[in-house]
């Protein structure tokens, strides 16, 4: 949906707007003509403006490249103004059929800026988004609501390098561009406790609808990577997260209170979960109560040696459900599929749905624990238990495991409707010596190689446990093949 507000084209400068509706036009009418010259990225050229293309939800009719606006891509210059002064411009014009702004080949020094609706931020197969490491250059943002406290210090938090809000409509991607966020001295800080705020994850947008971030190299974040939180009608693709294996709290990407969520194609080397549902901590998120639901993740490569492939929780406060899961490779990782959660937390962890997982060199398999503990602060309620219930595990195949499973519920709060199915397991050269220890949990199993404990039943019969044969709404979108100038 547009805005009735009229655009205003005012401030339009001659040379930096391309309409990239006329650019299809002239396309056609010079397709029969031969045309010299290289370009890259798949590049055409147009009527002698060379043109590349990419795949998104949107295409947009404005575009404007960042050295419009004073950037230098010299590694060295700080271009948040650049940045923030070009977004300004195209606010104007976003409203009339959307803006995209070009980040050509360079090395682009910059603090956090923030994206608007009906944007497309383009980044160049050799562009690459260098996160200052000036504290200056990243504004503070009070405490997420469903957190109450920052994570790493219980102030504020530093906002996302590319940061948006009450946004519809937005995407970030590229021909594989990269964004290093420059995270060293971050984690250092970090560790030595020298931090009054949270860290700056890399990429977040808060109350957004029709988000897509796609064919990116992220690279080095000092904290989390892709923090979409409270949004709707997210498509997560084609991502290349690269960080340290002992770098702290790089998670991959970490949908939180979101529903509807597309997350496929992407290879993650971490120092922490590939992948993290969430939804709130403890009494905030309670308070708060907005669930991250019906989130597909698939075709997902993984190699986190210190944490999971995939985690649900800690903070799971506002419920997490309806979860799917398939064609994932792990590598070198802790665990497969790990399920955190505390008294204090209260809501669910329910319908979790996982097939199809290949992993080599694991230190778990299977991994769950409802006494993790963590809390933002010392005002939760001891009583408010989670209800851990639905789990379902199939078609696994697990190598050189050192245990398992390790799968500890809660004394009075049993984790329910645990299913295991055609789950084969090899053991490490020295495995643990109890290969499953389970308490408080209970379920089925069928083909569980080693079997699985006798918490988990073993009937006679074969059992398959369940994934969802339906489609979600997110799976039907389909990418439109957009055109952007070409900036040598
Ligand atoms: C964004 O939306 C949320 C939820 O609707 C609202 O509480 C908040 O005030 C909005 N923020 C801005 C900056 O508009
Ligand atoms: C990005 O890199 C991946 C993996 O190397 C490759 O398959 C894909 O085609 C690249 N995408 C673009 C848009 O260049
Ligand atoms: C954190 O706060 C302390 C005490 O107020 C102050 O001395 C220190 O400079 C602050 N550190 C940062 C990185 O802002
Ligand atoms: C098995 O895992 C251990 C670490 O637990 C690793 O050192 C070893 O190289 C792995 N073996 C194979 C064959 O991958
Ligand atoms: C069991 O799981 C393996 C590994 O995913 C798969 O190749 C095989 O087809 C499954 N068997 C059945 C009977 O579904
Ligand atoms: C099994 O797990 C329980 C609960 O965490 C723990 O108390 C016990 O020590 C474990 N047993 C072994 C043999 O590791």
């Amino acid at each position: 949906m547009l805005p009735s507000r009229k655009p205003r084209y005012t401030a339009v400068k001659t040379g930096v707007v391309y309409n990239v509706a006329i650019i299809w036009v002239l396309l056609i009418s010079i397709s029969t003509k031969t045309v010299k010259g290289r370009i890259e990225d798949g590049g055409k050229m147009v009527n002698s403006h060379p043109t590349i293309s990419y795949r998104a939800v949107n295409c947009r009719k404005h575009s404007a490249i960042v050295t419009e606006f004073g950037a230098k891509g010299d590694g060295k210059t700080l271009n948040t103004k650049a940045f923030k002064s070009a977004i300004r411009h195209l606010s104007r014009i976003a409203p009339d059929g959307g803006a995209q702004l070009i980040i050509p080949r360079g090395r682009w020094l910059t603090g956090s800026f923030s994206l608007i609706s009906h944007f497309t931020l383009y980044l160049h197969k050799d562009a690459v988004l260098l996160a200052s490491q000036d504290e200056k250059d990243w504004p503070i943002l009070a405490p997420l609501p469903s957190y109450g406290k920052g994570r790493d210090a219980p102030a504020g938090r530093y906002q996302s390098l590319i940061f948006g809000t009450n946004l519809t409509d937005v995407i970030i991607t590229g021909a594989n561009g990269t964004i290093d966020g420059q995270g060293a001295i971050w984690w250092k800080k970090y560790r030595n406790n020298e931090l009054n705020e949270t860290r700056p994850y890399m990429i977040e947008l808060m109350f957004s609808n029709g988000v897509q971030i796609s064919d990116l190299t992220l690279l080095n974040s000092p904290n989390w990577n892709v923090h979409p939180i409270y949004c709707r009608d997210v498509i997560i693709q084609g991502l290349t997260i690269l960080a340290p294996t002992h770098s702290a709290n790089t998670d991959g990407i970490d949908p939180d209170s979101c529903s509807n969520v597309l997350i496929e194609n992407n290879y993650i080397v971490s120092g922490d979960d590939c992948i993290a549902i969430k939804s709130g901590w403890d009494e905030y998120g309670n308070r708060f109560n907005m669930p991250t639901q019906h989130v597909i993740i698939r075709h997902l490569t993984c190699i986190s040696p210190t944490s999971a492939t995939i985690a649900l929780g800690s903070e799971m406060s506002g419920g997490i459900q309806d979860i799917r899961a398939e064609h994932i490779t792990a590598i070198d990782t802790e665990s497969a599929v790990r399920i955190k959660s505390s008294p204090g937390r209260g809501a669910f962890v329910k319908d979790i749905f996982v097939r199809k997982m290949t992993m080599k060199t694991m230190k778990y398999v299977f991994w769950m624990t409802g006494y993790y503990g963590a809390h933002p602060d010392p005002y939760y309620n001891p009583r408010a238990l989670p209800t851990i219930e639905g789990i379902n595990y199939g078609d696994m195949i697990a190598e050189n495991v050192s245990m398992p499973g390790y799968l500890e519920g809660i004394k009075g709060d049993v984790f329910k409707g645990i299913c295991m199915s055609n789950i084969t397991i090899g053991l490490a050269r020295e495995p643990k010596e109890m290969l499953w220890n389970c308490t408080n949990v209970e379920g089925v199993m069928s083909r569980v190689k080693p079997r699985a404990c006798g918490l988990l039943r073993e009937d006679n019969r074969v059992v398959d446990c369940p994934f969802p044969k339906d489609r979600l709404p997110i799976e039907e979108v389909e990418l439109k093949v957009c055109l952007a100038p070409f900036v040598a």
